[in-house]
């Protein structure tokens, strides 16, 4: 059977964790194919709240079996960490051996540059995300697969300390000591050895074997390094294409797509925002969403839903749905805003422009409503809520299939 996709369409934190969780009831595999522990899931099951930034959100179902594809980034450190929130994982999570490995000196690497860019820094989580990747790209990578053999990789790891020493100076990082190092990677080959698989082969045959699959994307549209808003990106596809570079899947084997976005948007870090809201309203917003970032815990930058940024997205993705998450927070506001146009170089267009940071939002203000918490079927949503949803769908040339009302997972309208 062909997968299902799910993708953020906005700028990461959508609230993909809670619509996975919900679906992963339904499947039997969930799968990562790209970021790392940059991510932030944050899922609530009958008021607990977990946070998951590695591991796929399906962990949460006892039957379900949980992938970390080739295109992750993974930090055996951060893996670890989290694999202790639950007991034993084995046979319910497996890593691709072929995975990338972060080790500390590439969050070291991210947070040096991160100074040095000063003003223009991206305003990244400091995980070592874009380093690891950089490496990966460069030929100079670490995957997991090598753990089986600590002695070559740790003769290549030295190796490369010494062809970047220049760097690590400049960046003012200490290397490890060498022994130190060493028995960190015993203790992660010794400890993830269960869990290294490979991944492709394992998808392959749970497709052929009608296994139920579900892909994950992390991060959103607007963050990918090819399309998104370039440099104030993450390092990884995180479109739906992603997928298949990431997990070794064909294009022929993913079957729907659906688009997560919030009823408004956010960002963390820099870099261009057109509907970003400075008043009073965006606090608001804030406060009511609590949005708050679930790997850094800084304040997202919040603002009105992009209607001409989702369409984009729709249409990379190849959206057949639109999850709309967070509807509530728009609760009690007099006027909501959709932007529908920018306004660029003295024209109006309905595109995203090479240059995002130049444009205007041209805005439609609509009715806002009173509260729709917890409403769990469309007819029982006020008037100006089920108009905002409709609006939605027209602007994005999308269905909405799903509305979030509450971080509850029984509180969702499935249209
Ligand atoms: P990096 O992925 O840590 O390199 O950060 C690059 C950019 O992506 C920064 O603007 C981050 O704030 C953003 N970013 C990375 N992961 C997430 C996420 O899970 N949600 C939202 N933004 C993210």
């Amino acid at each position: 059977m062909k997968a299902d996709l799910i993708v953020g369409i906005q700028w990461g934190d959508e609230g993909k964790g809670k619509i996975v969780d919900l679906l992963a009831q339904k499947y039997d595999i969930v799968c990562r194919y790209q970021g790392g522990h940059n991510a932030g899931h944050t899922i609530v099951v009958e008021g607990k709240k977990i946070a998951l930034h590695l591991i796929p959100s399906g962990i949460l179902n006892p039957d379900a079996v949980n992938i970390i594809g080739n295109g992750v980034v993974v930090s055996p450190e951060a893996l670890l960490k989290e694999m202790k929130q639950f007991d034993s994982l084995e046979g319910r999570l497996y890593v691709s051996d072929k995975a990338h490995m972060i080790l500390k000196y590439h969050e070291l690497i991210d947070k040096a540059k991160e100074k040095l860019r000063g003003k223009n820094a991206i305003g990244t989580t400091g995980r070592g995300i874009g380093p690891a990747y950089s490496d990966k790209i460069s030929r100079v990578g670490h995957r997991l697969g090598e753990l089986k053999d600590v002695d070559t990789l740790l003769e290549k790891i030295v190796s490369y300390f010494d062809s970047n020493r220049a760097i690590f100076d400049v960046l003012e990082i200490k290397l490890p000591d060498i022994d130190e190092l060493k028995n960190e990677l015993c203790e992660y080959k010794e400890k993830l050895a269960p869990y290294l698989a490979d991944t492709t082969e394992y998808i392959w045959e749970a497709i052929e074997n009608n296994k139920r699959i579900l892909l994950e994307g992390a991060q959103g549209t607007m963050l990918d390094i090819d399309h998104g808003t370039y440099p104030y990106v993450t390092s990884s596809n995180t479109i739906a294409a992603g997928a298949c570079t990431g997990l070794g899947l064909s294009p022929r084997d993913i079957a729907k797509v659906t688009g997560i976005a919030k009823a408004y948007c956010t960002r963390v870090g820099n870099g261009p925002f057109p509907t970003e809201d400075f008043t009073d309203e965006g606090q608001k917003l804030r406060d009511q969403g609590h949005e708050y970032g679930t790997t850094t815990g800084r304040p997202r930058r919040c603002g009105w839903f992009d209607a001409v940024a989702a369409r984009y997205a729709c249409r990379l993705n190849g959206c057949d749905e639109l999850s709309i998450m967070k509807l509530d927070v728009l609760d009690g506001f007099d006027k909501i805003k959709i932007c529908v146009a920018y306004e660029y170089k003295g024209e109006k267009i309905d595109y995203v422009p090479f240059d995002l940071e130049n444009v205007t939002p041209v805005y439609e203000e609509f009715e806002g409503w009173k509260s729709v918490e917890g409403i769990r079927k469309f007819e029982e949503l006020p008037e100006s809520a089920k108009r905002y949803i409709k609006v939605i769908e027209d602007l994005t040339k999308t269905k909405v299939g799903m509305v979030s009302t509450s971080p509850d997972r029984e509180d969702t309208i499935i249209m």
